[in-house]
């Protein structure tokens, strides 16, 4: 039987699902594709005597990998940018497969390593965990238009707010959870931050509407100002709140951003929880597709790194990624949508002194931009309570507008505190 020898760089929590899924379904996977996998190499900064490296060859330096004639496909699963597209560039130049799941590399530097097209450089791994996501914008939609793309695309996020809703836990408790879980980045400010779900978004952009990989292009907002308050109020005003990626394309161009909306509660979106990830996919022949999946964790991102290799094992080696329109003279270059620019229905919760008239000053503030209110929810305050939330739903509004309300609101003297404002997620 024919071998694809792997060299593995790295040794955490991916590599080592990566190892257990090749001890544990290695002869399936063999019988389905007629090549063994064999590890050949593993290279990492720090040994780990307890993992088993299934007859791999260890060594401190990732360049072993490149420089053994015997490996033929390199899994950069180290993380990170610097050594991270260091490897991938002298991998793919010394003639072998990559196979990543590091989406950092691919939205900063997608462009450039796909640039010569038929580059043998996989990375499904990148986006959304055990999700084929990849592979469906690239063969399994590919003969659609995409008119959106909306994506529950961090773990880590999905899993904090189900858990604060769930168990009303502050935000901060859950986070260490999250990570005890091995769920979040190695700066989980990657993850609360908005930034992981940026990068996965980049490349779901850039795929689903041939486009650059232009990370620098999204808006992006994180998870940080989300209290367990806010998802109970949201849940009276018929949602949930998820942090969401969208890709659209509009009238007015393409909108790329990232950041926590307010999904009706009556959308399958709306119950995708904890760890799962979903992607929708909206495209003019298919309609509307959903992709749901474990997002992250070990064995979930191991099944999509196996994907790739297997795919260039059951091509005979030869799978290559499709090649960038760009590469092809066919890239259109759409035209993104500033976020000033988008039109949301928001959410705002305002913390505001317990007076007669500060209603009326809010509802002036918010007169003097033309946003007009759809519901409003104010509690009694608590008896040790000086200060009381108003909870306003505004109508559609453009965020330049919402953005001089904020500022003005913020000026009051009955404004107590910081602003939540939480946007709507668009209808599709
Ligand atoms: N930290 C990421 C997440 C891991 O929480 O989704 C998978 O990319």
């Amino acid at each position: 039987m024919n071998k694809l020898r792997i060299g593995i760089a790295g040794l955490g929590t991916v590599a080592q699902g990566v190892l257990h899924l090749i001890a544990t379904n290695g002869d399936l996977m063999a019988k389905r594709t007629g090549v063994q996998l064999s590890i050949q190499r593993v290279a990492s900064r720090t040994t780990k005597p307890e993992v088993d490296l299934l007859g791999g060859v260890f060594s401190n330096n990732v360049h072993d990998l490149v420089a053994d004639p015997d490996v033929d496909v390199i899994l950069e699963l180290i993380g990170g940018e610097g050594l991270a597209k260091e490897l991938i560039e002298s991998a793919l130049a010394a003639g072998k497969r990559v196979v990543t799941a590091n989406k950092a590399v691919i939205a900063a530097h997608g462009d450039q390593l796909l640039a010569s097209g038929n580059v043998p450089l996989r990375f499904e791994a990148a986006v959304a965990g055990a999700i084929p996501i990849i592979q469906s914008l690239n063969q399994g939609l590919a003969a659609n238009r995409i008119e959106s793309i909306y994506g529950i695309i961090n773990g880590t996020c999905n899993y904090m707010l189900t858990v604060m809703e769930e168990e009303g836990l502050a935000f901060d408790q859950v986070l260490s959870q999250a990570q005890a879980l091995g769920y979040a980045e190695a700066d989980p400010a990657f993850d609360i931050e908005g930034v992981d779900a940026a990068h996965k978004l980049t490349i779901l952009a850039a795929l689903g509407f041939a486009t650059s990989y232009d990370f620098s292009a999204l808006y992006v907002e994180g998870i940080t100002q989300i209290a367990a308050e806010d998802i109970q109020y949201a849940q009276e005003l018929g949602f949930k709140i998820k942090h969401l990626g969208i890709a659209r394309n509009t009238d007015a161009g393409l909108e790329t951003r990232v950041h926590p909306a307010l999904v009706p509660t009556s959308e399958l979106l709306a119950s995708v929880n904890g760890v799962m990830n979903a992607v929708q996919v909206v495209s003019d022949a298919a309609g509307e597709t959903l992709f749901s999946g474990p997002g992250a964790g070990g064995a979930a991102t191991a099944s999509a790194v196996l994907a790739d290799v297997l795919t260039f094992a059951a091509t005979n080696f030869s799978e290559r990624e499709p090649s960038p329109p760009e590469s092809q003279g066919t890239a259109t270059q759409i035209q993104r949508v500033a976020m000033d620019a988008i039109p949301s229905a928001c959410y705002l919760r305002i913390p505001t002194l317990d007076q007669p008239g500060v209603f009326a000053q809010v509802a002036s503030a918010l007169s003097a931009h033309s946003i007009s209110i759809e519901a409003v929810i104010q509690k009694e305050p608590s008896s040790a309570d000086t200060s009381v939330s108003i909870v306003i739903l505004t109508d559609m509004v453009v965020e330049s507008a919402v953005n001089a309300a904020l500022k003005d609101l913020a000026e009051l003297a009955a404004v107590v505190g910081n602003i939540t404002r939480i946007r709507v997620a668009p209808t599709h």
